[in-house]
């Protein structure tokens, strides 16, 4: 409004003005065009009269004339007429002349307009005429004076005036009102232009026109000026900065303001389970676990997960919260359980999440099964999930952490009951290419879901750029491939690598019993002598991490290397997962045959080839089979990322120990150091495992301290701290271009 009244108030002062102006103007004008006019009849009046006149005085009667110019006033509707004869002072007059008419002040009457004349009387104005008459051959026989009533000048003048005001003010109004529109229009175009700039996607509308051309030279500069006003204020030496629980809460409080977090993913951290009438509590066997708990105790807030244990309901408060990590550890953040009928869980988890999305976003040659059952239940559960968010937010603008393929929905309804959330969604496992996506049938709605994240993170940038290939393929939207975003129903999502990590140093390393102890305790635990080669394998049960595949390896080194049977054993950690579907029973069951089949046929080793133990483990037990062993073997067929590489890394302290590392895992990008294999090329692997049981001390200790040297700078304090940063910056561009279009609207 402010902007119009800018345009609108000037233009209607200058309007003034001009009428101001104007008015007297016009009245001259038509006192000058009336004036000819009647110039013009009375010399056609006294023309006329000439004649008669001239009789009169001529044949002496001039007694007469009064009665000629009564008759002369009568017929052409004037107000009065004299004449003076020639040489005499003494008019000849209707009794009407005004007293100021004498025949010896004629001349001041010569020129118009002064041939006004303000009657005395005050009967208005009068125009007088004085028109000379002849006797003929040019001798003059005195002048006629034409009195003419112009009072309706006066009237006409004023129903001018009337008009011409009339005529601007609707002319004021009309141009005002085009002034306001076009720069309504033009405001909007460049209001919306703006928007599109902070959003980064350049100047252009859809269409591919620009919003406002005259805009498009200053874009790039006032794009750079928005990111460097976003951007965190940076120490120089940043990117070498040590990432501790310390960094990531000095980041909270400081860039985000103590701003709340909360997480939300499908497996719960702590899991309460009733056993032998006992309640006891289960760390899960999960890398998101592995990876976030640390953070969550660094950064508090609360992280909202489906409660599955048996206990779980047992434990929780009124509003479904417990605090955690359970005692004698201090409390550090609460865990907000949500809890699922059979049906929900059946459909959400083991349906849609897990024989739907999993296999197809894994490249394991298990087909994925979609059913419309299971994606309505997996709609539901998100739906849950996204109330149990707005239940537990304590500000409209919380920082939401939504993990993994089973919440592909919940952004967008957090960005429907929270708009001012910033919320930042990862996606634990590889992202397919669009056909293998295309396969989908509720595609476009996955994508959407996504798509209402503010930042959408994958390990690695290959599954980036995959994702970005898929919304191009599939959905309207516009990917910027410099800026790595996505603008999408008037939002933006930016697509980034964070390749997470663990908690460095290993929580354990400080009360670590010494590895020796390690080794002879898991040599112990399974009878197997002093000095006996010990290789390790610790997987969930997923026919994604390859352990038929592993297994095949080992007995193909005992075919090679006939040598290592009796003085080599491999050790397969097994946790039992996602056991209703078919899929992993038959997996299971597969596995345990191959590995019986195995020591079968080298059963007169001995001791045994392969120990299989298909069981939950707890964290400090895995731990010291990682010291224990001389070699880890991770054969993913296809792995986000694998923290199993990374947890054995971060457990030998003492630079010892071989890993083995499937090339089709995140971790590979960043281990380089390890051997890395295919694992369906089964010599390959076989090989490997003899180079790595052969590997000299100090090539193992030159190769592990590289790897430790790059997960203790790319820690998970770092993996989260990155995003929560990139977060806050994004959180500050979004109040810059709040306020300045706020200050746009304001101004209109
Ligand atoms: O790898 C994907 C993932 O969600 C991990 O983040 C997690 O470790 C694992 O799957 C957990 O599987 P589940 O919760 O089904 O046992």
């Amino acid at each position: 409004m402010r902007l119009s009244l800018r345009f609108v108030v000037p233009l209607l002062v200058a309007l003034g003005i001009f009428a101001y102006a104007a008015l007297p103007l016009v009245d001259r004008l038509m006192l000058r065009w009336l004036s000819r006019d009647l110039e013009v009849r009375s010399s056609q009046i006294a023309k006329t009269a000439e004649d008669p006149l001239r009789n009169l005085v001529q044949s002496g009667s001039p007694d007469h004339i009064p009665q000629l110019l009564a008759r002369i006033t009568r017929d052409e509707r004037l107000l009065a007429v004299a004449f003076c004869p020639a040489g005499s002072a003494d008019a000849i007059a209707t009794p009407t002349l005004p007293v100021e008419l004498r025949c010896s002040d004629l001349d001041r009457f010569a020129d118009p307009p002064n041939d006004l004349l303000q009657t005395a009387a005050g009967g208005g104005p009068v125009y007088v005429s004085v028109q000379p008459v002849n006797a003929g051959s040019g001798v003059g026989l005195g002048r006629l004076v034409l009195v003419h009533d112009v009072s309706f000048i006066a009237r006409r003048s004023s129903e001018t005036r009337e008009y011409l005001f009339f005529f601007f003010v609707g002319l004021g109004i009309t141009v005002a009102l085009i002034t306001v529109v076009i720069a309504q229009l033009s405001w909007r175009g460049w209001v919306q232009g703006l928007r599109a700039l902070l959003r980064g996607e350049g100047l252009l509308r859809p269409s591919g026109k620009p919003y406002v051309p005259e805009l498009q030279p200053i874009a790039r500069d006032l794009r750079a000026l928005i990111r460097d006003l976003g951007a965190a204020p940076r120490r120089p030496d940043e990117d070498h900065v040590a990432w501790t629980p310390d960094t990531l809460r000095t980041l909270l409080r400081g860039e985000l303001r103590g701003q709340e977090v909360i997480v939300v993913s499908n497996r719960e951290p702590y899991i309460h389970m009733r056993q032998n009438g006992q309640i006891t509590v289960w760390r899960p066997a999960s890398g998101l676990v592995t990876a976030l708990e640390p953070v969550m105790r660094a950064c508090s807030g609360t992280w909202i997960a489906h409660g599955g244990g048996s206990a779980d309901r047992e434990v929780v408060d009124a509003h479904d919260r417990i605090a955690v990590p359970p005692p004698p550890a201090p409390p550090a953040y609460h865990l907000r359980r949500v809890w699922l009928t059979e049906q929900q869980e059946a459909g959400y988890y083991y349906g849609f999440a897990n024989e739907g999305l999993w296999p197809l976003c894994h490249i394991a040659h298990v087909r994925p099964t979609f059913r419309t059952s299971d994606w309505e239940q997996y709609a539901a559960a998100n739906r849950l999930f996204a109330r149990a968010v707005a239940d537990e937010a304590r500000s409209d603008d919380p920082i939401v952490l939504v993990h993994d393929y089973h919440f592909a929905l919940l952004p967008r309804l957090i960005r429907e009951s929270l708009p001012e959330a910033t919320i930042i969604t990862f996606w634990h496992i590889p992202w397919p290419n669009p056909e293998a996506f295309g396969i989908c049938p509720w595609r476009e709605e996955v994508l959407d879901g996504l798509l209402g994240s503010s930042i959408l993170g994958f390990h690695t940038q290959f599954h980036c750029n995959n994702f970005l290939d898929t919304i191009e393929r599939l959905i309207e939207a516009r990917v910027d491939r410099e800026m790595f975003t996505v603008s999408y129903r008037g939002e933006l999502t930016a697509v980034k690598r964070y390749p997470i990590s663990i908690d460095w140093p290993a929580p354990r390393a400080a009360t670590a019993v010494p590895v020796e102890q390690c080794r002879a305790a898991v040599r112990q635990r399974h009878g197997l002598p002093e000095g006996h080669a010990i290789g390790i394998g610790v997987d969930r049960l997923d026919y994604t991490k390859g352990v038929e595949e592993r297994l095949r390896a080992i007995e193909r080194l005992f075919e090679l290397q006939p040598e290592w049977l009796g003085k080599f054993t491999f050790v397969q950690l097994a946790a039992p997962t996602r056991t209703r579907i078919e899929h992993y029973q038959q997996y299971q069951a597969r596995v345990e045959a191959l590995a019986a089949r195995i020591n079968e046929r080298f059963k007169h080793a001995a001791y045994p080839a392969v120990i299989l133990r298909i069981d939950h483990h707890e964290p400090e037990s895995v731990y010291e089979y990682y010291r224990g062993a001389d070699v880890c073997v991770v054969t993913s067929l296809h792995d986000g990322m694998n923290l199993v590489s990374k947890e054995f890394v971060a457990a030998r302290d003492d630079n010892a120990g071989v890993l083995i590392l499937s090339q089709f895992t995140g971790a590979s990008r960043e281990l380089p150091e390890a051997i890395i294999v295919n694992p369906y090329d089964t010599d390959q692997c076989a090989a490997a495992l003899q180079l790595a049981l052969t590997m000299p001390k100090e090539e193992q200790r030159a190769r592990m301290r590289l790897m430790r040297e790059l997960i203790k700078e790319f820690n998970v304090y770092r993996w989260a701290g990155r995003m929560l940063r990139d977060a806050a910056g994004m959180r500050r561009r979004g109040r810059i271009s709040h306020s300045m279009v706020a200050a746009a609207r304001a101004a209109l």
